[in-house]
């Protein structure tokens, strides 16, 4: 059986995960909203992605004996003032993820609890990834701010990027 404390900790991030699909669907919304149908696409895999990371929480925790808790959904922002703002947030926002699964990863190591620790592995790994993901972007629109063909651009890349969640486990 899983630690109480782990459990907790481990339903507050399923919370943060759902957030996040949240926050990349509006975003998706807000650059339709704008036309721009690259991004637009590439934030529904985002959260398709976040989506998976949820699953692969809710798999693991089951598989321990504990019980998945699902709690109230804080409303994301609804309009961003550029795709620069927007990709900064997420960045923010990938960041502050990184320091809760940072904080899973001491709590398994206070309660000892070496599973959770090899499990939450995987996401140290993929914020990473994020991160890298969100800095490239900005640097790009950043780059190109004073050329009104780059997002364009941009956008041309983005939907030719095949990517696909890559939890392994099935939505
Ligand atoms: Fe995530
Ligand atoms: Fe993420």
């Amino acid at each position: 059986m899983i630690h109480e404390k782990m459990e907790k900790a481990i339903n507050d991030q399923i919370n943060w995960e759902l957030f996040s699909a949240y926050l990349y669907f509006s975003m998706a919304a807000y650059f339709d909203s704008v036309n721009l149908k690259g991004f637009s696409g590439w934030m529904m895999v985002q959260t398709m992605e976040e989506q998976a990371h949820t699953k692969k929480f809710y798999d693991y925790l089951t598989s321990r004996g504990g019980r998945v808790q699902l709690s109230e959904i804080k409303a994301p922002a609804f309009k961003w003032d550029s795709p620069l703002a927007a990709f900064e947030n997420a960045l923010e926002h990938e960041q502050i993820v990184t320091g809760r699964i940072n904080d899973l990863v001491d709590l398994s190591i206070e309660l000892k609890d070496h599973a959770t620790n090899s499990f939450l592995k995987w996401y140290v790994d993929e914020q990473v990834e994020e991160e890298e993901t969100a800095v490239r972007l900005i640097q790009s629109l950043k780059l190109n701010e004073n050329n009104p063909g780059g997002i364009f651009m941009i956008e041309k890349e983005l939907t030719q990027m095949t990517i696909v969640p890559t939890t392994g486990s099935k939505l």
